[in-house]
C-alpha cells in the first residue's frame, strides 16, 4: 500500500489500494448493509484501474475503510464517489470524512470541484455523513433524483438520490 503523503497520527493508516486489497475489501462491504455488494472482479477493477481514485484505510493491515470512484469522463471536473464504507469497529471517529477529503488533497483531484454521490432517502448516516462535508467545505449540496425505484430499478430498490456537493475546496 503506498501510504498517503501526509499519514494520521493514530493507528488507522489511508493509502492508494492495490488489487491485494480488494478480496478484504469485498468481505468488508459484504458485511456493511445497506451497500450493494458488487463482484469481487469490480473490486478488483476499482483497486487497480480506479486506484487513484479510490483510498483504503487500514488498522495493523486489516482493511477498515474503503471509498471507491472515478472522475466522470465527460465533466473532468467531477468526482462520482461511488461507495463509502467503514467497518462496525472503526465508526463514529471520523474515518469516512477523513477517507474523502484525503482523496480531494490527491494531485490527481487537483481540477476536481465537485462531489458526486448516489443515496437512498432512507440511509441517514451516509446523509449526514455527506452533509457534514459539505458544511465544512462551506459548499452546497443539490439533491435530485437520479436512478428511480420503477423506472430503473423495476421495483426492486429503492430510489437512489444524486447529492452534487461544490464547489469543493478542500
Ligand atoms: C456511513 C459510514 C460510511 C459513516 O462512517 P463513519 O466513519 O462512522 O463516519 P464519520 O465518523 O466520518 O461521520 C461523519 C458524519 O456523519 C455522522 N454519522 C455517522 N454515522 C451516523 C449515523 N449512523 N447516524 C447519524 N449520523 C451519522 C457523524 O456524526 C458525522 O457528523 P458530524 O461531522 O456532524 O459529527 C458508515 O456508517 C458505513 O460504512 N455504513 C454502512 C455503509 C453505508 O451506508 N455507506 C454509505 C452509502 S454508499
Amino acid at each position: 500500500m503506498a501510504l498517503e503523503p501526509k499519514e494520521e497520527s493514530d493507528t488507522i493508516k489511508l493509502g492508494i489500494p492495490q488489487s491485494t486489497d480488494a478480496s478484504a475489501v469485498h468481505l468488508l462491504i459484504q458485511n456493511s448493509p445497506p451497500l450493494d455488494t458488487n463482484s469481487l472482479y469490480c473490486n478488483l477493477l476499482q483497486t487497480s484501474h480506479f486506484a487513484k481514485t479510490a483510498i483504503v484505510a487500514k488498522m495493523n493491515n486489516d482493511v477498515v475503510g474503503f471509498v471507491s470512484g472515478y472522475i466522470k469522463p465527460e465533466q473532468p471536473d467531477t468526482y462520482f464517489l461511488w461507495q463509502v464504507v467503514v467497518g462496525e469497529a472503526a465508526r463514529g471517529r471520523g474515518l469516512a470524512k477523513r477517507m474523502i477529503t484525503a482523496l480531494f488533497q490527491r494531485d490527481h483531484f487537483a481540477n476536481v470541484r465537485w462531489l458526486e454521490t448516489t443515496i437512498t432517502p432512507d440511509n441517514k448516516a451516509s446523509q449526514r455523513l455527506f452533509e457534514s462535508l459539505a458544511e465544512g467545505w462551506q459548499a452546497h449540496i443539490d439533491v435530485r433524483v437520479l436512478f428511480e425505484k420503477e423506472a430503473h430499478f423495476a421495483g426492486q430498490h429503492e430510489s437512489e438520490e444524486l447529492y452534487r456537493i461544490g464547489p469543493v475546496n478542500p
